[in-house]
């Protein structure tokens, strides 16, 4: 299946001379979000997941199914204020601004094999600093899924050593 088909390209959003690729058209077809999770199930299956962990917002949709089909839990990392209880923080630069991402204390024992989700990796930001959660918690990285990848932003560059799926690639805008 040709996912490329169902991402949407909108220029000059959220700004002037930002080309945003839009996922919510591959999430809105039951067969290409199947498809796209399968991929990702696939990928995971033998990497022996305890936990799926994604970053909010899209990261909840791209890990959600995947944690049911894997049959293990989902850890949400969210923006700061938003959860109710204990947590870590980590800050991180986005494509547009800076933010701060935290998770609960007790979201990973120790030792567990996660694997994050999102649906994007652009400058890699956010995952960068959801990996830097996790691993903080005792959590042993075992595998990044993205939807799409912008090549062009190098976000590959700060994640090296990590085993990295993406179902797209863009060379450029
Ligand atoms: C977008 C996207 C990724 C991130 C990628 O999320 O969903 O999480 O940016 O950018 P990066 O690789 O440069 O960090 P955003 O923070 O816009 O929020 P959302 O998922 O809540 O819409
Ligand atoms: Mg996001």
């Amino acid at each position: 299946m040709d996912l490329k088909q169902y991402i949407a390209i909108v220029p000059n959003w959220p700004k002037d001379g930002v080309i945003f690729k839009d996922v919510t058209p591959l999430m809105n077809d039951g067969a290409a979000f199947k498809y796209a999770t399968d991929q990702i199930v696939q990928y995971a299956k033998n990497k022996n997941i305890d936990l799926v962990v994604g970053p909010e917002a899209r990261g909840f949709i791209i890990g959600c199914p995947v944690a049911y089909e894997l049959g293990v839990g989902f850890a949400p990392v969210r923006k700061e204020g938003k959860l109710p209880r204990e947590t870590i923080r980590a800050e991180y630069d986005l494509e547009y601004g800076k933010a701060v991402l935290t998770i609960h204390k007790d979201a990973i024992k120790p030792g567990q094999r996660v694997l994050i989700t999102d649906d994007l990796l652009a400058t890699g930001g956010t995952m960068q600093a959801t990996i830097k959660l996790v691993e903080e918690l005792g959590g042993v990285v075992a595998g990044l899924a993205f939807l799409i990848e912008l090549n062009y932003l190098h976000g590959r560059e700060k994640l090296q050593g990590y085993d990295i799926l993406t179902l797209m690639k863009y060379e450029n805008e």
